[in-house]
């Protein structure tokens, strides 16, 4: 059951759950055929009540392909956030397209997946182009960013509608590391709420970490792949969606009380 803690003020869920549905396609490219297909995937977490369905098109096409996007923005009745590269080519699909939101993250050839945020600070003239044309489109913009202040601030400088929080650091850390990397996401958090910027967070989270992240009040989106997708294999996209969403609704309740009491 949805508590009343869980409903926001447009009487909508206060934390959206955007699935990414990458590994899907990376079984699929496993074998070069058309099964499991990510679009059915994404199909499905509409139906178990995933907020959004999030893609990463790489340069590489390692795991969605440009059919897929096709397809996505076609048969899917959700919104659809296109994750992307600052570039030419990116630019030219996304406005094509015209998804809900792009959220632009740094890419690198050789890495197992999206490593760090992007340095918006140190690349403010390289990518306020990419922002600027993306927002003209009637995209909207999300930047994906360490929890680090001087990036948030850039970020809001650029004009990007929100960001996405980098939790793999955080989810990976131990002892008191964690406590650490919890505070750095608070205090992100925090500044994203004093400058007005919608703040969303994703990399790595799971059943184990999304809890304590779910608490923190200002965060209104989180974007998870690899664990969900891991997971259905033992009991199912719907069933592990449910889940994931009942322990969103559970540290977005605890925040509620701790605010309260
Ligand atoms: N958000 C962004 C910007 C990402 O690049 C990724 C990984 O593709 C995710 C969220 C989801 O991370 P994970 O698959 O580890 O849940």
């Amino acid at each position: 059951m949805t508590g009343e803690a869980d409903i926001g003020l447009d009487g909508k869920r206060s934390i959206r759950l955007g699935v990414n549905i990458d590994h899907v396609a990376t079984v699929r490219n496993a074998r070069g055929g058309l099964h499991p297909d990510p679009v059915r995937a994404a199909i499905l977490a509409a139906h178990a009540g995933a907020d959004g369905i999030t893609a990463h098109l790489r340069e590489d096409r390692r795991h969605i392909s440009d059919r897929d996007i096709d397809r996505l923005m076609a048969e899917v009745n959700l919104p659809i956030n296109l994750e992307m590269a600052a570039t030419d080519e990116m630019l030219a699909i996304a406005t094509a397209h015209k998804p809900a939101s792009a959220c632009i993250v740094p890419e690198k050839r050789m890495e197992l997946t999206t490593e760090g945020g992007l340095d918006v600070a140190g690349s403010y003239d390289m990518l306020k182009p990419y922002v600027d044309s993306l927002r003209l489109s009637g995209i909207s913009v999300s930047l994906f960013i360490d929890p680090d202040l001087r990036q948030i601030e850039a970020s809001k400088k650029i004009g990007a509608d929100k960001v996405e929080l980098h939790t793999g650091s955080y989810v990976q850390a131990m002892g008191e590391d964690f406590d650490k990397e919890l505070a750095r996401l608070r205090a992100g958090a925090a500044l994203c709420g004093t400058l007005n910027l919608e703040v969303h967070a994703g990399h790595g989270l799971n059943y184990d970490t999304v809890v304590r992240v779910a608490e923190i009040p200002e965060f209104t989106e989180f974007n998870i792949g690899h664990f969900l997708i891991g997971e259905a294999v033992f009991v199912g996209l719907e069933e592990t969606i449910s889940e994931m969403r009942r322990l969103m609704d559970l540290g977005r309740r605890l925040s509620y009380y701790s605010k309260t009491s």
